[in-house]
């Protein structure tokens, strides 16, 4: 089942129709009008292609808990994925450059009540329903599911991000080794903050809202590269790979990558056995992990040389690289001090702090307030967001 048909979701709902061995596929949105339209693109697509998916809408709201919750119930499927958001997370690359450049200055964190207000709904039908399958949530699970987590609502895991390096590490490393990227084995220990600078394309905005400034020291993170089996870390130059140029097309083109990464987490999600791959925040642990999925759950993968613990702290360092200073116990978000200023210089906006009972409220001011700054600077946001859903 996946929540949210925007344009994550509905790439998502287009690679997994045209998969062999899913099951049905249940598609949740608001707009009954455009996810019966998406389901049934999704289906006549993948016979075009010679599949022969099953494919269904249901109506779901999620500021509507209990109603969502019977749905969850009802459908019970083996596993729910939520790409629901208040706020796509690409709109800031539509500004002219200084303007994107000071916004991104307040880093990705800083649009936390965006990603987290409808995560927390989610996840309160998901316990209301007493549902027992798994949950991935993919709006910036680095740090939300840390929160959801808080407040004793972690789902399965996250998607996407740091799965999203291992695939362009396998791919250059193979290159420089000469091999095929089957050959070659990924252990990454990384958080979403480390994305803008391993995807840093000097001619584009990056994923995230801004371009990495090139003097900034990308955060901590683990890493290991096998050619057969054995550690050609330093041999390949690691960190040399991570880092090198690998230009992608900004916006929501990203999200075949991010959609591409969530359909072998699925299927992992519904098979016995287990398949070593690499989730953001399982259960609620900060940053991203390697991992063991099946249809039994999702379990941190043991690593040689890395004790778990420093794998967990390597993460909690990380967060600031994205704008948040600390969780508190209740789940509360403290912002770093380069994001307040950021966001109280480009939006005139002072937050210290976001408590999860005023996500939505925050997340309300922030949008208004991002609308008119992009409006001063000669994007016409909603038309941005009425063209996306057109072409996405
Ligand atoms: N983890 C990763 O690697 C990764 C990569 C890319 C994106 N993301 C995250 O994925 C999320 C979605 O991104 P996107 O670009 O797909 O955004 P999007 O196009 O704006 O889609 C968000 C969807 O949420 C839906 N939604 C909003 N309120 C809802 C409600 N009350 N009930 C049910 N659905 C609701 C919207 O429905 P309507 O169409 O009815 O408005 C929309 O379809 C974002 O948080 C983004 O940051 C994560």
């Amino acid at each position: 089942m996946i929540v949210g048909l925007g344009s994550l979701g509905s790439v998502l709902l287009e690679l997994l129709a045209r998969e062999e061995g899913i099951g049905e596929i249940v598609a949740a949105g608001r707009d009954e009008r455009r996810g019966t339209a998406r389901c049934n693109l999704a289906r006549v697509g993948a016979m075009a292609q010679d599949r022969l998916p099953r494919v269904r809408f249901v109506r779901l709201d999620l500021s509507d808990i209990d109603g969502t919750a019977e749905i969850i119930a009802r459908e019970s499927a083996d596993v729910v994925v939520s790409t629901a958001s208040r706020e796509t997370w690409w709109l800031s690359e539509l500004l002219p450059s200084s303007a994107r450049q000071a916004i991104g200055r307040a880093r990705f964190g800083a649009w936390l009540p965006v990603h987290l207000a409808l995560a927390i709904k989610f996840m309160q039908a998901v316990r209301a329903a007493d549902y027992r399958g798994h949950t991935v949530i993919a709006s910036f699970p680095d740090i939300v599911n840390v929160v959801l987590g808080r407040l004793g609502l972690a789902p399965t895991c996250g998607l996407g991000n740091l799965d999203e390096i291992v695939a362009k590490v396998r791919d250059v490393a193979a290159s420089r080794l000469e091999t095929s990227p089957r050959d070659v084995r990924v252990l990454l220990v990384a958080h979403h903050a480390l994305e803008p600078f391993v995807f840093r394309n000097p001619a584009e905005p990056t994923h995230g809202s801004a371009p990495a400034e090139p003097e900034r020291e990308p955060p901590p993170y683990w890493i290991r590269v096998e050619l057969t089996g054995e550690d050609v870390t330093a041999q390949v130059d690691a960190a040399g790979v991570l880092f090198a140029p690998y230009p992608l097309p900004p916006g929501p083109a990203w999200h075949f990558l991010t959609a591409g990464s969530a359909v072998r987490l699925i299927r992992a999600l519904v098979v016995d056995g287990g398949c070593l791959l690499h989730v953001p925040a399982p259960h609620g642990l900060p940053g991203g992990y390697p991992a063991v999925a099946s249809r039994a759950g999702v379990s941190v993968a043991n690593l040689a040389g890395l004790p778990a613990e420093e794998a967990v702290a390597i993460n909690e360092r990380s967060h600031r690289f994205d704008g948040v200073e600390q969780i508190e116990r209740d789940g509360t978000t403290c912002f770093t001090a380069g994001t307040v200023a950021a966001l109280r210089e480009t939006l005139g906006y002072n937050v210290e702090r976001l408590r999860p009972a005023d996500c939505d409220d925050a997340a309300d001011e922030l949008l208004a307030r991002f609308a008119r700054y992009a409006a001063g600077h000669g994007v016409d946001v909603a038309a941005a967001r009425a063209i996306s859903r057109l072409v996405g």
